[in-house]
């Protein structure tokens, strides 16, 4: 993270609190949140899209304490399940700042959302039509509801490819006429406010060509929308999806420079079509919280490996894995390592960080020079693990998820604690 500094011995501090002292209080695995780091690229991206609304994604991390960080910050919030709505009622967000996703709401979680004043539901379905009209009528609500759309652009991180995104499971089709149904039968129905039109194209992504696209889509379904039914839609949201640095083979969206882009892009759009410019919005999850925190574990095991052509990979086991951090398994992901808790001299070898769990894919690490002395013992720190490492956290194993500790001006406070067996019995009911 941003305030992230090795001393001359070798000691990693974050937020001015240097990690063994950390772990000597609450143990490792753990989760190190920089809330200085995560406030101020909350601001960034609220200073730089002045004039948009910007809703922190919380399934990238969320928390009691990270909801409250959001609201004073100003940003708004993005849930996608009823757990995620829990989270920022207990945090007092305001229900009007709340977005809601998903691709198969339940009528008790959408009822749940209208009543409380959610400030939008983003619907992705001709049922999610039907049940939002249906609740609203039922209960004399206002349901204020946006459109999810496929534009059919798949965004990958360097590239798009605009075939085969129409072939999933988000969303109303542009090109089938789907969208446009939806927003004639929303716009139909008594107690249902119709915003605008709702477009997230993937995550992780560098190229902006994605968004060029899935932008032109969008606006010409406002066209039709406009010519067939005679109204322009006032709001329309961009997604969220931008990247951040993992190694340093990346290269991380600047807020600025995005929102510059972005706004040109939609404004260049809306010129062509005569159309007004729409209240925009967006929502990063990712480049909020991705860099604002570390994972810090103990390693237990070391071994090394003969690879063919002489080469020797050293396998360091560490005490979490895949239940902290699924990415790597799940994505392919890349992430770096060091060293938290000493300096060393020791020539670099090839290394991989690998977790404790039963499988041989349980990697943390793919690739990382460590150096040649490494020992069980040695703390080891993981940047990069604050978006979706604790939110796909699991039990795997049994294992007992690791607490997130927030740090700030030298301070440690756990904001999750770690889970105890305890935990793991309240459910097991023996
Ligand atoms: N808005 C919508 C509608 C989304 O579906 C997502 C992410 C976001 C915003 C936030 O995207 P972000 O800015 O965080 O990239 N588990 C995967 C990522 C799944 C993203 C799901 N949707 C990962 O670990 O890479």
């Amino acid at each position: 993270s941003a305030t992230a500094a090795k001393d001359a011995n070798g000691v990693l501090a974050v937020g001015g609190v240097a990690l063994p002292d950390l772990v000597a209080n609450v143990n490792t695995p753990a989760y190190v949140l920089d809330e200085v780091d995560f406030r101020e690229r909350a601001r960034a991206f609220r200073d730089a899209f002045s004039g948009y609304d910007v809703y922190y994604a919380g399934k990238a991390f969320l928390c009691t304490e990270v909801a409250r960080w959001v609201a004073q910050e100003g940003l708004c919030l993005d849930v996608c399940s009823d757990g995620e709505l829990s989270v920022a009622l207990r945090a007092e967000v305001d229900p009007a700042k709340i977005g809601y996703h998903g691709n198969n709401k339940t009528p008790m979680e959408l009822r749940r959302a209208i009543v409380t004043g959610v400030g939008r539901i983003i619907v992705d379905s001709f049922d999610e039509v039907d049940r939002v009209a249906a609740i609203a009528a039922e209960t004399g609500m206002t349901a204020r509801v946006m459109v999810r759309v496929t534009a059919g652009v798949e965004a990958h991180t360097h590239e798009y490819i605009a075939t085969a995104h129409e072939d999933q499971k988000f969303g109303l089709s542009i090109s089938s006429g789907d969208a446009f149904e939806a927003v004639r039968r929303l716009l139909d129905a008594p107690g249902v406010e119709l915003l605008g039109l709702h477009s997230h194209i993937g995550s992780q992504i560098f190229d902006s060509s994605g968004f060029e696209v899935a932008a032109r889509r969008v606006l010409a379904l406002q066209t039709r929308i406009r010519d067939e039914l005679g109204t322009e839609l006032p709001e329309m949201d961009l997604g969220g999806g931008f990247g951040i640095a993992y190694t340093t083979q990346d290269d991380p969206s600047d807020p600025k420079a995005l929102a510059e882009e972005l706004t040109a892009i939609v404004e260049h759009e809306c010129r062509g079509y005569g159309l007004a410019v729409p209240h925009l919005s967006i929502e990063p999850g990712r480049a909020i919280v991705g860099s604002a925190m570390c994972t810090v574990y103990t390693a237990g095991t070391v071994k090394e490996v003969a690879l063919d052509g002489g080469v020797t990979r050293t396998y360091v086991s560490v005490d979490g894995g895949m239940s902290d951090n699924i990415r790597t398994a799940l994505y392919d992901a890349d992430y770096s390592a060091t060293l938290a808790g000493r300096a060393s001299s020791a020539e670099p070898v090839l290394g991989r960080v690998v977790g404790k769990h039963c499988e041989s894919g349980d990697i943390v690490v793919k690739h990382e020079f460590l150096p040649g002395d490494i020992a069980p013992g040695d703390l080891i720190a993981v940047p990069g693990t604050g978006a979706y490492g604790r939110s796909m956290a699991s039990n795997y194993n049994h294992a007992l998820r690791p607490p997130v500790v927030a740090v700030r001006d030298g301070e440690s406070r756990v904001i999750v604690r770690r889970e105890t067996e305890a935990d793991l019995f309240a459910t097991d009911l023996g």
